[in-house]
């Protein structure tokens, strides 16, 4: 029987080179977050600060929630600021460079500020909308979750829906080709000391619960830059300029 001739039968050894070749596998950069699990003590500090929240409900917010009530306050903004702000900010560029900051790089000597944070306390059938923040740094820290994604989901309005989304906590961005992706936190009581500090760009959402007449309790915030007060040159804090100068901003 006549064999039938192959590729590698009527070409030379030269033409069969062109098939080797290096390959390297090449990820670009599509940034992140942290995610931080804090002590009893960040979250004994952070129940003192929401006994001191102010009375008026926050009207910049795009909740629709029952209340979000601002947490300024000098002592604690430093304290809060100093001991977990900074770092997760210099871990975060460490990270993931410094994307966050090129857009600040003409406005000369800026420092980086908690500039607002509030309390929200959602109850059952309140969400939040898709929605991101300004500034260049924002984080979420839920302080207490009286439900269990897993019960959610089982409630009869939920039950029949291929949608795992109820009572959740969702980020959504793009991948590199454009498509839009979603990554979910499940809403359970084990995520209560869970902070997540992300881009202010990052857009997020977060789905209703419903039959439970609990609150939930968490807290949010904004890092901004802003030019360097007169009497702070010589402030520890660090400076726009010092990240710009460690990550070539
Ligand atoms: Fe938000």
């Amino acid at each position: 029987m006549k064999k039938i001739p192959t590729i590698s039968d009527v070409i030379s050894q030269e033409e069969r080179d062109l098939g080797k070749f290096q390959l390297r596998k090449v990820l670009p950069p599509n940034g992140g977050w942290l995610e931080a699990k804090l002590t009893n003590k960040h979250m004994d500090f952070l129940w003192k600060c929401i006994d001191k929240r102010h009375k008026e409900v926050h009207k910049d917010l795009a909740g629709n929630l029952h209340g979000s009530y601002s947490l300024q306050d000098k002592h604690n903004n430093l304290i809060f600021y100093e001991q977990v702000i900074q770092p997760l900010m210099v871990n975060w560029v460490d990270i993931y460079g410094d994307i966050v900051f090129r857009n600040t790089r003409m406005l000369g000597k800026m420092i980086p500020v908690l500039n607002d944070w509030w309390v929200n306390y959602q109850r059952e059938g309140d969400f939040n909308p898709m929605h991101d923040h300004g500034g260049l740094f924002s984080f979420v820290i839920w302080m207490k979750i009286p439900t269990h994604w897993k019960e959610q989901k089982k409630l009869p309005r939920c039950a029949a829906s291929n949608s795992n989304c109820v009572s959740n906590f969702q980020f959504l961005y793009t991948d590199y080709l454009g498509k839009i992706l979603t990554s979910t936190y499940y809403m359970t009581p084990e995520l209560e000391g869970t902070m997540l500090f992300f881009p202010a760009e990052l857009k997020h959402q977060v789905y209703p619960f419903y039959d439970c007449k609990e609150e939930r309790i968490s807290i949010a915030g904004n890092v901004s830059s802003c030019p360097v007060p007169p009497n702070e040159k010589n402030s520890s804090r660090i400076s726009i300029n010092t990240i710009g100068s460690l990550y070539n901003v």
